[in-house]
């Protein structure tokens, strides 16, 4: 007697598997996400298996067509397998056999589900690669283009989350658009250690058929075939740099997502959030919370969270495949997932979400003492040293503070008992449009300065697009 008919294996058993170890085992709840990927590596191996002159050409040509038909049942909700197909290169090979009969049986020819599994998370990875950075351009785009909105615009700058110096709010928007850059390169030089064909290195030691591995690669554009069969179905690295290289996204967009949250508020008022992107309170009726950057902010941890799984995963695994791999699918399909809903959703923010208080910004940045540098720098550029400068304005400073008012309240004569080198040019010296318009150096926040990295940006996101 055999175990049951359902698996492979089944000659080679004496008993059906127990239904909660079936369930157990299986991966086909969430490994049905590789299913495109699946079919098409099959369809590659049976070509190369033609040309090898392993199978034969009408064998080929039945299957290739017959796994096409699979894709369109799949596309189309008719074909939905269950669990006791265990896993989506079971339940592809059966509904193939089903198709074709013996032929069917066929594919798995100088293959193994190791090299299989290896291949398709590879092509589902390098696709989602170009997903996320098609996303990162259209996230910068919106970067660039509320920068431009607000070239003139100033918010106050802080360190320590106290309030510094002014700057453009270009140059705040800016900051962004150069960690997407890196966000961007980063997945680009990943793209290239993932497009790398684990396929042919069978269960861990190659295989006897005559295979030919340059044509396979061909067929599914990899770049460069793995060189060592072991490491071929044992190597997650591609796994984990991804997971890392979208955790800094996700950290990048919550950094952004807390500045939104905290200017939302009334304590900074610097943005207005509209109505299609904000939430209300079921109790509170006055209410209206930011949701959205406050989701973003919070799924940060389950990505860096799937991150630590899968280095901890691997970290203990012998050569070469284990099943504990068959852990590493949720982890990156809902980092897929998050990563690119909070990319969605924050561009959707920006665009058409947040109004920048113009009132609210010009008073911020006039209701404090962040040009106190600037007098330093006024008195330095006289010849004062400026640690000696820096102290008498710290001085200075405190007796304002004391006195309940600003800088730019100081009368000419308390300027120049402050130091005689200090004429009433002073004044001009310390608004904000001109202590930020001086900070001119490269990669300031000096208007020419922004103006030049606007173009920069607009230059990158064009090379970006005409690849
Ligand atoms: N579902 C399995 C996984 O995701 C496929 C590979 C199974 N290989 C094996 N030798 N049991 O890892």
């Amino acid at each position: 007697m055999t175990a049951s008919s359902s698996q492979p294996w089944s000659e080679r058993f004496e008993t059906a598997l127990h239904p909660a170890i079936a369930q157990f085992n299986a991966s086909i709840s969430f490994d049905i996400a590789l299913i495109e990927y699946d079919i098409t590596g099959s369809q590659a191996h049976a070509q190369m298996l033609a040309a090898a002159g392993i199978l034969s050409e009408p064998e080929v040509e039945a299957m290739v067509q017959a796994l096409e038909q699979i894709r369109q049942e799949y596309r189309s909700g008719v074909f939905r397998p269950g669990l006791d197909a265990e896993d989506v290169h079971f339940a592809v090979e059966r509904r193939l056999t089903e198709l074709i009969g013996d032929v069917g049986k066929k594919v798995h020819t100088g293959r193994s589900r190791n090299d299989q599994v290896a291949t398709d998370v590879r092509l589902y990875v390098r696709a989602q690669i170009r997903e996320v950075q098609r996303q990162l351009v259209e996230w910068q785009r919106v970067l660039v283009t509320r920068a431009q909105e607000h070239g003139e615009t100033l918010i106050p700058g802080y360190t320590h989350l106290q309030r510094a110096q002014p700057v453009s709010l270009a140059h705040h928007l800016l900051a962004y658009f150069e960690m997407a850059e890196r966000d961007w390169q980063r997945l680009e030089q990943l793209y290239a250690r993932v497009n790398v064909m684990p396929l042919g290195s069978g269960a861990l030691a190659g295989t006897t058929f005559p295979i030919d591995r340059q044509i396979t690669a061909r067929l599914l554009e990899f770049d460069e075939i793995g060189r060592n069969s072991l490491d071929g179905v044992s190597d997650r690295d591609f796994a984990v740099e991804f997971l890392a290289a979208a955790g800094l996204i996700m950290v990048h967009l919550s950094r952004f997502a807390e500045e939104v949250i905290l200017w939302s508020s009334t304590e900074f008022g610097f943005v207005v959030l509209s109505d299609r992107v904000s939430t209300g309170s079921s109790i509170m009726p006055q209410k209206k919370n930011p949701d959205v950057p406050e989701l973003v902010r919070g799924k940060v941890g389950r990505v860096c969270g799937h991150l630590q799984g899968l280095l901890m995963l691997l970290k203990g695994l012998p050569l070469a495949y284990n099943k504990d791999m068959q852990e590493d699918k949720e982890a990156i399909f809902d980092t897929v997932q998050t990563v690119r809903s909070c990319l969605e959703a924050m561009t959707i923010l920006l665009e058409e979400g947040m109004t920048f208080q113009g009132d609210r910004l010009h008073q911020a940045v006039r209701e404090d003492f962040a040009n106190a540098t600037d007098v330093a720098d006024y008195l330095a550029k006289k010849g004062v040293p400026f640690r000696e400068a820096y102290n008498l304005v710290g001085k200075l400073v405190k007796t304002c503070v004391q006195e309940g008012i600003l800088l730019a309240e100081l009368p000419l004569e308390r300027w120049q008992e402050l130091h005689p080198l200090i004429e009433a040019d002073i004044f001009a010296a310390i608004a904000p449009e001109t202590v930020v318009a001086a900070r001119n150096s490269y990669g300031g926040t000096g208007f020419a300065q922004v103006r030049q990295q606007l173009a920069h940006a607009h230059d990158r996101i064009a090379q970006k697009t005409n690849l």
